[in-house]
């Protein structure tokens, strides 16, 4: 343990040693039940006679900081250590000039943290990907450990800054087999696709530039392109993708520099773009040359229905920047996601990459091409589609048994979510808490919009609107989960 000492301070020695660690604990850095150095190791790292560290260890121990147990050493008590200071608390000093200048931009004070988890009875609909339960784990790994046995210390360097050559080999080819070609040297690993997606906005755009998506869209998306300070325009969706007809005037109007779409199984709507709509949607960004970047995050789980070609397929060279993950078809612990470019794009991407983070992890990326090479990856994909078709199934049979016939949905042909309307006089705001009680939760839609509308559907003659992952539950949870939703909105319903 490191303690700074003031030799020429007033200060005795032991108050500095107790100050150091009263401020430790009371921070939290010292956590409950972390066990203090032995005074003689902490008397010889400090350079002090034993005597002034066990004076200090007796002061916090007489405030009930610390307590000693026979023959084991001293360990900080329980409840010493207050939850983290609050950014105003008045009983502080304010914190300095800079900090509160970043407390003052809201577009920093960033997304809300995590929910916290329900409680245990309650079936959740929310959240953004796939059953935890289904993650392959067991054979991951076995092939994390067998490339260990391989690589050896290889895979702990860090590694190629554009991503693991072979894994970058291994996509191209998944790619073409969905009708994509891309070269390997025109992919790059990333931690995740919204490291993609932030390499992007930071390179092509500077704050106050405008980009647009589709109204709804990804909330985590929303929440990247507010801190990034870009002008977010929103472009109605409907059952067909985004409204590509209103795409024109909006380019002309608001000269967005970016366009960002997720055209399959989109999140949170689970809506495909249309064939149709998606060679208009081509046709307009190239003649008003402003880049697409398209976010394929669940592409291959499709259910039913035919694949439409990725917008990166119609793309001539250089015009759709295509990002995609692991994260949803696999397991996003992994943070492995890519992009696919061709043109200097791509080295500006890998430069400002390897500015950001160095690389992506190598040994992961190893695990993964293995992982994918030897087909468990394909087999691990159909056994998901096959699982989250019937849970798909089970929540549309449930919504149509349980749910009022006001509620309104598209039944997505792949992908994790359903997208439920509610009828105009129902709020899905006021509908979580009612549902909490009932025991059920999913998320509302209000935080997908990029006006930040706080709950009601902006522009949606059904009302409000709310998302339901229905992967991540059995179908017997499922119809259960649907039901308690349907008590809940029925409550709602008497009370408006
Ligand atoms: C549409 C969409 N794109 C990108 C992401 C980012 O995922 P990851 O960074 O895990 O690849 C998410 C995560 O929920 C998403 O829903």
């Amino acid at each position: 343990m490191r303690i700074p000492l003031d030799r020429q301070s007033t200060l005795p020695l032991y108050r500095q040693i107790e100050t150091a660690l009263r401020q430790g604990i009371l921070s939290g850095g010292l956590s409950p039940d972390t066990r203090l150095p032995a005074t003689r190791q902490l008397a010889r790292d400090l350079g002090v006679n034993r005597i002034t560290v066990e004076t200090a260890y007796a002061e916090l121990e007489a405030d009930g900081l610390i307590a000693s147990r026979v023959g084991s050493g001293s360990y900080v008590l329980p409840a010493c250590s207050p939850p983290p200071r609050p950014p105003d608390s008045p009983a502080c000093p304010p914190w300095p000039a800079w900090q509160q200048a970043v407390h003052a931009r809201s577009e920093l004070a960033g997304p809300p943290l995590p929910a916290p988890a329900p409680a245990p009875q309650t079936i959740s609909f929310a959240g953004g990907t796939g059953d935890s339960r289904l993650f392959p784990a067991d054979d991951f790994r076995k092939v994390m450990q067998a490339v260990m046995r391989r690589d050896g210390a290889a895979a702990l360097e860090y590694g190629d800054p554009r991503g693991y050559a072979p894994l970058r080999g291994t996509i191209a080819r998944v790619l073409a087999s969905q009708g994509l070609q891309a070269h390997p040297d025109n992919i790059l690993i990333t931690a995740g696709s919204q490291a993609a997606l932030a390499l992007v906005a930071q390179l092509l755009l500077k704050p106050g530039d405008g980009i647009l998506v589709e109204s709804p869209t990804y909330s985590g998306a929303l929440d990247l392109f507010r801190a990034l300070r870009l002008r977010v325009v929103g472009i109605p969706i409907d059952e067909r993708g985004m409204q590509v007809e209103a795409l024109e005037s909006l380019l002309a109007r608001q000269q967005p520099g970016l366009i960002y779409t997720i055209p399959n199984f989109h999140n949170p709507t689970g809506t495909c773009l249309s064939s149709q709509r998606r060679r208009q949607l081509m046709a307009v960004a190239d003649r008003y040359g402003v880049p697409i970047l398209e976010d394929d995050f669940v592409g291959d789980l499709r259910y039913e229905g035919r694949a439409q070609p990725a917008l990166k397929a119609l793309d001539p060279g250089g015009r759709v920047i295509y990002v995609s993950t692991f994260s949803k078809m696999l397991m996003p612990g992994l943070r492995v996601g890519f992009l696919a470019v061709e043109g200097p794009v791509y080295a500006g991407l890998a430069g400002l990459k390897r500015a950001s983070d160095l690389a992506t992890s190598n040994l992961i990326q190893r695990a993964l091409e293995a992982y994918v090479t030897v087909g468990r990856y394909q087999a691990h994909l159909r056994r998901s589609c096959q699982i989250y078709h019937k849970r798909r199934d089970a929540m549309l049979r449930a919504i149509r048994r349980h749910l009022p016939a006001g509620v309104r949905c598209d039944p997505p042909q792949g992908g994790l979510f359903v997208w439920l309307r509610l009828p105009a006089s129902l709020s899905a705001g006021q509908l979580l808490p009612l549902a909490a009680e009932e025991g059920v939760t999913f998320d509302p839609g209000g935080r997908f919009f990029p006006d930040g509308a706080a709950g009601e559907c902006a522009a949606s003659p059904w009302g409000d609107c709310l998302r339901l992952n229905f992967a991540v539950q059995t179908p017997e949870a499922i119809d259960e989960g649907i039901r308690r939703l349907g008590q809940a909105l029925r409550r709602l319903a008497a009370r408006t």
